[in-house]
């Protein structure tokens, strides 16, 4: 893996190996490289994988489509978060496990004040979730399931009966997405990473609540007719983001955007 941008570290004289070398990257760097922001207010991170003509899943899954850096990247993003926000059918079809506890990121996460492994955070309407599964009875910390206040009854004291933690975001059925970030931020997670799908990102987008994405472009092609990374109604304005960094690897595009103010 090597740096592309930016290019700043070609004027430096900085100890170590350059970040321009093509190389495997240390745990430690990739975690220096993807570091939230400093305190402040919450910051919600995208996570995404798609292809050069804009899948964002290849037969209903995204591995197909990702590469070993992808996936380290992936588990590093996961290790620098408070929680992991995904949608229903992401969690259904992609078989969502808890985060895991992992040594190589304990001290960065100690002294950040966070626990061992960050929670999972799985946003769904209907519920219609397998609560007998590992990721509602065995997390290190307790799984979150955001939802609204029409939510079925029976189904939020089955999630709350399984150990998950109830977060009411939103009237009806529907979750509100910018409340949802309230409402995690208000317990304490401020650094907030999604791993999608498509159709919970494109509301986060739309919601203007997305600051930050890290969008691995794979280099393949598939065709045919998978959702790209952000479905629903489009925004009436294009969304400017600036570009804050590039890995390469193997020809996959590791980048790194972040809302551009205005
Ligand atoms: N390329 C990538 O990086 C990437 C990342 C993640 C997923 N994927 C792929 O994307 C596909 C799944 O994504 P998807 O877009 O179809 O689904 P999704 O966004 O993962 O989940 C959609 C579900 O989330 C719940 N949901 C979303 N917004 C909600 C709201 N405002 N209020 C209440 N519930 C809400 C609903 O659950 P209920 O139905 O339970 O109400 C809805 O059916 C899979 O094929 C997966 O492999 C790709």
């Amino acid at each position: 893996m090597r740096s592309l941008f930016p290019v700043t570290d070609l004027t430096t004289t900085a100890p170590g190996p350059s970040p321009l070398t093509d190389r495997e990257w240390t745990l430690d760097e990739l975690a220096d490289a993807y570091a939230y922001p400093a305190a402040g207010g919450p910051w919600l991170r995208a996570n995404m994988v798609s292809t050069l003509d804009g899948a964002a899943q290849h037969d209903g899954r995204s591995q197909g489509i990702s590469c070993a850096s992808d996936m380290r990247i992936f588990g590093t993003l996961r290790a620098l978060a408070d929680v992991v926000i995904a949608g229903a059918e992401t969690v259904r079809l992609e078989g969502y496990r808890p985060a895991r506890a992992r040594e190589a990121f304990a001290a960065r996460r100690a002294a950040a004040g966070q626990g061992p492994a960050p929670a999972v955070a799985v946003v769904s309407g209907s519920l219609d979730l397998d609560f007998s599964l590992p990721l509602f009875t065995e997390p290190l910390v307790p799984t979150l399931v955001v939802t609204g206040a029409g939510a079925p009854p029976e189904r939020i004291a089955a999630a709350r009966a399984a150990g998950a933690d109830v977060v009411i975001a939103g009237e009806g059925g529907r979750v509100d997405p910018a409340r949802a970030v309230r409402e995690l931020a208000d317990r304490g997670l401020t650094r907030l990473l999604t791993e999608g799908g498509p159709r919970l990102l494109g509301q986060f987008v739309a919601a203007g609540v997305l600051d930050e994405l890290c969008l691995t472009l794979s280099p393949t092609l598939t065709a045919g007719d998978a959702q790209r990374i952000a479905g629903g109604p489009g925004v009436p304005l294009p969304e400017r983001f600036s570009l804050v960094s590039l890995l390469e690897e193997a020809g996959f595009l590791f980048t790194r955007y972040r809302r551009t103010d205005t």
